[in-house]
């Protein structure tokens, strides 16, 4: 009987060794990525496009907008970026459907400067469509968007696709887009992020590739033209932005090479204007070194409806005559009518196409606000601060000459 005993436990043992072998030369197991490729990475079991983190909870209506303070005694300029989950990517609150609006009739009055796309970002226009609201919406806003199979969708749609409920708009949008410009339209309306895509289309000295702005939907340009940066490189979008060349751009074109996949950064901007126009084409800045723009400001007011309009606010600060016009535009600045004027803006590259994306929220807070809350000092000293950091012409460039005095007066009274 003892001996019986024994043999079985020899037995167990030897099934034991079996199992632990076999287990130990099973070849690693692989996830896929969607678009079928393997995932190497060694501490990604997952796919980060699709393992967005939920805000099961969220309530759109009662969120109110975040609040951005970065203003600094001086201001140095450096990318500042930080890592960011890609769940985070989009921010929604209680201004979503009166954004929606807005997004929408600027787009439909001025088509080709708020959306266009280039042929070879076609497929990764696509892309971003089709994650954004087959994957990123639903899976993050689940109280806000929802996907339906056709079987569900009213008959009179005649429609066979899958869709995507937007529950606050009421509004279905298909999970296929039949063209690129479709696509940046819908993201541009459903989205309240300004969406830049940039493929590498160029080569540095150094053998790294340049990222060319491809296609893009922008609703709040904060005093530029987009249909003018189409094309260009990153260093020729940034050409008017001063200390850009000297103090950016050798490592913007090496951050954008080699950003991975899967990771996304963001970072947030400042500034003044002397209006509450979303659509801001010119007039937010001065330019240095004889560029101009044409300060064309055809605009949507949040609370008004849109109106068109010349705007002759935007300044070469080489021109003979600037002095007496920068006092000039002094004279015009009504206090009540400025804004606190910030970006939250992120970077991430898409899976497939390997395109960079760069989006970014528009936020507007009026001066009051910023008092009432006690951050009236620190924005009072950033002002003069503009002038006095690594890059002093960032005060002309964010017409801080113009609008600064008023402005501190007010926040120091
Ligand atoms: C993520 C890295 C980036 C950094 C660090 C950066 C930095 C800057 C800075 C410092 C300015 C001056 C205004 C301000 O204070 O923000 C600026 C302006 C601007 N940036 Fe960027 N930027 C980045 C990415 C991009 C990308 C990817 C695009 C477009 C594809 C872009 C388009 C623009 C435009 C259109 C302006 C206004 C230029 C003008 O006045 O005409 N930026 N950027």
């Amino acid at each position: 009987m003892e001996q019986l005993g024994f043999a079985i436990a020899v037995l167990c043992l030897i099934a034991l060794c079996i199992y632990v072998l076999c287990k130990a030369l099973q070849p690693a197991k692989h996830i896929t990525r969607r678009d079928g490729t393997p995932n190497d990475e060694k501490s990604t079991l997952s796919d980060p496009y699709h393992d967005i983190e939920p805000l099961r909870n969220f309530d759109w209506s009662t969120t109110e907008p975040i609040k951005i303070r970065p203003f600094k005694p001086k201001y140095h300029l450096t990318m500042a970026l930080e890592h960011c989950p890609l769940s985070e990517l989009v921010a929604i609150d209680n201004t979503y459907l009166e954004r929606m609006q807005i997004r929408k009739s600027v787009m439909d009055q001025h088509p080709k400067e708020t959306y266009q796309c280039y042929e070879p970002c076609v497929p990764a226009v696509m892309e971003m469509y089709e994650w954004i609201f087959g994957t990123y919406l639903p899976r993050r806003f689940p109280t806000m968007y929802r996907l339906f199979d056709s079987s569900y969708i009213p008959a009179d749609t005649k429609s066979t696709a899958s869709f995507l409920y937007n529950i606050p708009a009421g509004k279905y949008i298909a999970l296929r887009a039949a063209t690129a410009e479709e696509a940046l339209y819908t993201l541009g309306y459903h989205v309240d992020d300004d969406i830049l895509i940039l493929l590498p289309l160029s080569t540095a000295p150094d053998g790294l590739p340049i990222y060319h702005l491809q296609a893009y939907v922008c609703c709040f340009p904060s005093g530029f033209r987009t249909d003018e940066k189409i094309s260009l490189p990153l260093a020729s979008i940034h050409s008017p932005v001063p200390g850009y060349k000297a103090k950016l751009e050798k490592s913007m074109d090496k951050f954008f090479a080699k950003l991975e996949l899967g990771k996304a950064v963001r970072r947030v901007n400042w500034s003044i204007t002397t209006n509450d126009l979303l659509y801001s084409q010119g007039g937010n800045h001065l330019y240095s070194g004889g560029k101009m723009d044409s300060g064309v400001s055809a605009e949507t007011s949040s609370s008004s409806k849109p109106v068109g309009g010349g705007n002759a606010k935007t300044l070469d600060v080489d021109a003979p005559d600037v002095e007496q016009k920068i006092e000039q535009q002094k004279k015009d600045v009504v206090v009540e009518n400025c804004r606190l004027r910030c970006e939250r803006q992120t970077l991430h590259r898409l899976p497939n196409t390997k395109a960079l994306v760069f989006m970014f929220k528009t936020y507007q807070y009026k001066l009051e606000d910023l008092k009432a809350e006690g951050s009236g000092p620190e924005l009072a000293e950033a002002i003069p601060g503009l002038g006095q950091g690594s890059v002093p012409d960032m005060a002309f460039y964010k017409r801080g000459v113009v609008w600064g005095d008023k402005v501190v007066e007010y926040l120091r009274s």
